[in-house]
């Protein structure tokens, strides 16, 4: 029997990207439930893998981005009254339902191949958080300012730099677990 493999593909489907709307306030709902989903349900799962593989370190990191995605949610919270819990998006959905299908297979892989799984998670967080700094979020300042909404413009912003360190941290910690790897295969 073939060796089940899990992809960055498969786990990159895990990632929700939020959805611009022609309405400044239904991209803002759409923001604060793609964070929210990162914080609660994203990050925990991937820092929840390194765990069972060994890493906890690396939990640790997950755990810590975590928390900022929250951080993110609430600055963007604290600009509106009305902003109750945000309808789940189409996109957070699918990407839920994607993390449930990986988790069915997840701890038979983490078993079997630790460090690839871990690897993969990685890599895939930094291709989440580029998208997000280099991409999705600039667009939501933009649409803000020309709206005339500056303090929503310099929430984007804000969260713009932090992603982009989140993107930093994982980039580190990615080129020291593979060194660790070299490490021990010499
Ligand atoms: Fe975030
Ligand atoms: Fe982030």
């Amino acid at each position: 029997m073939g060796k089940p493999e899990i992809t960055e593909e498969m786990i990159f489907q895990c990632f929700a990207a939020a959805q611009q709307s022609p309405d400044a306030t239904r991209t803002a709902e759409s923001f604060v439930d793609v964070e929210e989903y990162e914080n609660q349900i994203m990050y925990p799962e991937f820092a929840r893998w390194a765990k069972k593989a060994g890493h906890p370190q690396l939990a640790t990191l997950f755990m810590k981005v975590a928390g900022e995605e929250k951080l993110h949610a609430v600055w963007l919270r604290e600009l509106y009254d009305d902003i109750g819990a945000p309808d789940r998006g189409e996109d957070t959905q699918r990407a839920i339902d994607a993390l449930t299908t990986i988790r069915a297979n997840c701890d038979a892989l983490i078993a079997m191949n630790p460090d690839g799984v871990v690897e993969k998670a990685l890599r895939v967080a930094i291709s989440v958080e580029e998208r997000e700094y280099r991409d999705i979020y600039p667009r939501f300042r933009d649409q803000a300012r020309a709206a005339g909404r500056e303090r929503e413009a310099e929430v984007y912003q804000r969260v713009v730099d932090s992603e982009a360190q989140h993107a930093d941290w994982f980039r580190a910690a990615l080129a020291e677990f593979e060194g660790g790897r070299a490490a021990v295969a010499h």
